[in-house]
């Protein structure tokens, strides 16, 4: 059989420049004929050696091309009878254009951009320990494909929930086995795992305020409503929280340094909000987010450390101590909420990344997690006390634990408004008032996160805010 001339439904078009294999272009042509009927139910396509000379190319390329269509069902191989089209080829509806927001819009300015200067959230991509990461990922990956075996545990690989109960046990002062434990793809998802494992959709939380952000845009997108417990010297007012809200479901707390504040929670209120918990029959979800990373000396322990009655669920990210992009957490369920946690996690939620999870349990096994972490907390100091030089004595104060610097700004401005005009300038400062919840009017002022402030990027991005300020003024 002959080639269909160029005028005929199969002309097809090869570029040896594009990256992409001819074997592919030849498919991705014949498909395009077939959906959008140029070639009709039953048309005879050439055979492998007429289309190869055609083209000239192997005939080796042409059969690759034909039997990805027979596998995608629009052709139909009958021997000698040649190749044809199937009788019934899927036809995809046309594509149309619709615009759907992204998420998080007002909170993040995008994702898998560069941070910039100031930008809260993101741990220092500079001193992440690439090389040593890729190492053991590439050895993960191996020795994952080499043992396909059954369907892996859905709380987590075993290795590395033990190497979590072991970190766990010398750097937050819980004790644990390892099936308390849960691994998730962060912190977010470790609070949707327990608010389905509580099935407390519908009830109330009590949520610090300030408090974050992201955690009270979940709690509202999870169908709860939101009690909003102010704040002080000493952590979340637990009286307050049992005037407002007495019967609430779950208490979300920052305990080891309350996000934005950064103050720990007192040992008085610490034994309040426990007797709240085992009195109402609430659930204490404690947002460990920077685990150890504390950068003024011990971190406190953990508060599912010191909780006797079990009513702590203990939730742990590795988002901000190693990377975002790892996509790893866990969750430390109470002894009597183990089981639940691991069902709910098996049919509604099983871990991610298997291969990561190999990867990571081998960097904790070799002392690598640990040595990181006292690395980073000596690099935050650093990048903090050089930015508190750059700004000036006493213009801000610390906030999240050090790894950021809290700047009042002039009463009635509008934090937000000029967070925006910062990223002209090339900087990303946090506007205070996103970590408001309740009523009233929020404190104006900014925080600018440490983490990645780059000796050399520094001045600049000091330059910048000064400007921003005092157009403000
Ligand atoms: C208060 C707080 N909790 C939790 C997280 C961690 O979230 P993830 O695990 O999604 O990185 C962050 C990170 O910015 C945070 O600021």
């Amino acid at each position: 059989m002959s080639m269909p001339s160029a005028a005929s439904p199969l002309s097809i078009v090869i570029d040896r420049d594009r990256p992409v294999p001819i074997a592919e272009q030849i498919t991705i042509n014949l498909r395009e004929a077939i959906v959008e009927g140029r070639l009709e139910p039953g048309a005879r396509l050439p055979s492998w050696l007429d289309m190869a000379t055609q083209l000239g190319v192997a005939r080796g390329t042409v059969r690759t091309a034909y039997e990805r269509l027979i596998d995608e069902s629009l052709v139909i191989s009958s021997g000698a009878a040649g190749t044809r089209v199937a009788e019934k080829p899927i036809t995809l509806p046309a594509a149309v254009h619709v615009d759907i927001p992204r998420p998080m819009q007002g909170i993040e300015r995008g994702f898998y951009l560069k941070p910039l200067p100031f930008q809260m959230g993101v741990p220092a991509q500079d001193a992440f320990p690439a090389k040593l990461w890729s190492r053991m990922r590439t050895k993960a990956v191996r020795d994952d494909a080499m043992a396909p075996v059954g369907p892996p545990d859905p709380r987590g690989h075993p290795d590395l929930r033990a190497q979590i109960a072991s970190y766990l046990a010398i750097a937050r002062g819980i004790r644990c086995l390892p099936d308390q434990i849960i691994l998730t793809s962060g912190y977010k998802n470790g609070l949707s795992l327990a608010i389905l494992t509580l099935q407390a959709q519908g009830r109330t939380a009590w949520m610090e305020d300030p408090g974050f952000p992201m955690a009270r845009r979940a709690l509202e997108l999870a169908g709860m409503s939101i009690a909003y417990v102010p704040v002080d010297a000493e952590g979340i007012q637990v009286a307050r929280g049992v005037e407002i809200a007495p019967d609430a479901a779950i208490a979300v707390v920052t305990a080891g340094q309350q996000a934005p504040t950064g103050v720990a929670l007192s040992p008085k209120r610490r034994r309040e909000l426990l007797a709240w918990a085992v009195r109402e029959d609430g659930w204490i979800i404690e947002d460990d987010y920077l685990s150890e990373l504390q950068l003024s000396g011990r971190a406190a322990p953990a508060f599912a450390g010191t909780d006797p009655n079990g009513r702590v669920i203990h939730v742990g990210s590795f988002g901000k101590t190693l990377s975002p992009a790892l996509g790893l957490g866990f969750v430390v369920a109470p002894l009597s909420l183990a089981e639940r946690f691991g069902e709910v996690a098996a049919f509604l939620n099983p871990a991610p990344n298997s291969t990561t999870q190999l990867a990571l349990a081998a960097f904790l096994a070799e002392g690598h997690y640990l040595r990181h972490l006292r690395h980073m907390k000596a690099l935050y100091r650093e990048r903090r006390d050089a930015l508190n030089a750059c700004l000036g004595m006493n213009f801000g104060v610390d906030a999240f634990a050090g790894l950021a610097v809290r700047v009042p700004l002039p009463d009635g401005s509008d934090d937000s408004a000029m967070a925006e005009r910062a990223l002209a300038l090339g900087i990303a400062p946090a506007p205070l008032s996103r970590w408001r919840g309740g009523d009233g009017p929020a404190t104006p002022g900014f925080l600018l996160g440490v983490t990645n402030l780059r000796p050399g990027y520094l001045e600049k991005a000091c330059a910048s805010l000064k400007q921003l300020l005092a157009e403000a003024n």
